[in-house]
């Protein structure tokens, strides 16, 4: 039987399989479907200082291989998700990951302070590349010195690993990687959603309030896989790749290029036990070619 250990340098999950950040709730929501500790760990949706009720309506729309997210963040705030965590804590031995978001440094360093004191959690991703709250999709992973600064901040802070999660929509994203690896980041995620446009063509008017939006979904995983790939040969930190995952074979695709884990998030809308099957797969094609561990191909792309 293959050994489907991952392993992140400062730690080793089950499994390389963890909930995208904003696709699985605040993990209680998928009691219901599986047992949460078959999962390698999983990531709550980013969460602020104070509730945020995000943008207005609509919030999705539906492409032929993905989704357009113009979510805003929205959330309840930092002290009633210390309760969530501290309740989910007691029904899962999976490592919980909190996404950090904030307005300004400040904030991003206030929450992340909050949630490094808190026990039951296992460690912060850093969310420096949701497209969806500044017009124009503008976001401090966008730019190598804002993504230092903040690190370096945010690092003094904390007391937990840090994962940076970083934005395709850049010109420069090894740039913007090195600059996190640099200012003390633990571990790197990538990609967030890709900035796209829809538009009503009765109205002549762009769907989204906020014109821009993110896509994610099977339609950006070659796309997700190149700068997963990119970034993977230019920094020593681990890195979680994500974007478009929909079966074991696609986990294994990014393993190839240089992954140490990766996030599923979009198929979680439409299969709410989508990880475990995926986890199932990931065992299945492994014995299938006779890969013993993850470690056996991980970053071994002959190109
Ligand atoms: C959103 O809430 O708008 C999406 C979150 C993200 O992309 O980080």
């Amino acid at each position: 039987m293959a050994e489907l250990s991952a392993d992140l340098g400062f730690c080793t999950l089950k499994n390389p399989v963890i909930p995208a950040s904003g696709t699985f709730g605040y993990g209680e929501e998928f009691l219901p479907f599986f047992d949460l500790d078959l999962l390698g760990a999983l990531i709550l949706k980013g969460i602020f200082r104070k509730p945020r009720s995000g943008n207005p309506p609509p919030r999705l729309a539906e492409t032929p291989a993905g989704v357009l997210n113009s979510i805003g963040l929205a959330g309840p705030g930092s002290e009633k998700l210390q309760e969530i965590i501290r309740r989910l804590h007691a029904k899962t031995r999976t490592p919980i990951i909190v996404n950090v978001c904030g307005e300004d440094d400040r904030e991003f360093e206030e929450v992340a302070e909050i949630f490094s004191a808190m026990a039951e959690v296992a460690m912060l991703e850093l969310n420096i590349s949701c497209p969806n709250i500044k017009k124009g999709g503008a976001c401090p992973a966008q730019d190598a010195g804002h993504t230092s600064r903040l690190v370096r901040r945010v690092k003094k802070v904390v007391r937990k690993p840090l994962i940076v999660k970083l934005s395709p929509n850049t010109a420069d994203i090894v740039g913007v990687a090195r600059a996190a690896e640099g200012a003390g980041a633990d571990a790197i995620s990538l990609v967030n959603t890709f900035l796209g446009l829809a538009v009503d063509l009765e109205k002549r008017k762009p769907v989204f309030a906020n014109t821009l939006a993110g896509l994610s979904g099977p339609a950006i995983k070659p796309l997700a896989l190149k700068l997963v790939w990119e970034v993977c040969r230019q920094v020593r930190i681990p890195v979680i790749g994500m974007g478009g995952i929909t079966s074991g074979r696609d986990v294994l695709d990014y393993i190839l290029v240089g992954a140490a884990a990766v996030q599923i998030g979009t198929v979680n809308f439409c299969e709410p036990g989508a990880a475990v099957r995926i986890i199932g797969e990931i065992e299945a094609e492994m014995d299938k070619l006779q890969i013993k561990n993850l470690s056996e191909i991980r970053g071994k792309l002959q190109a």
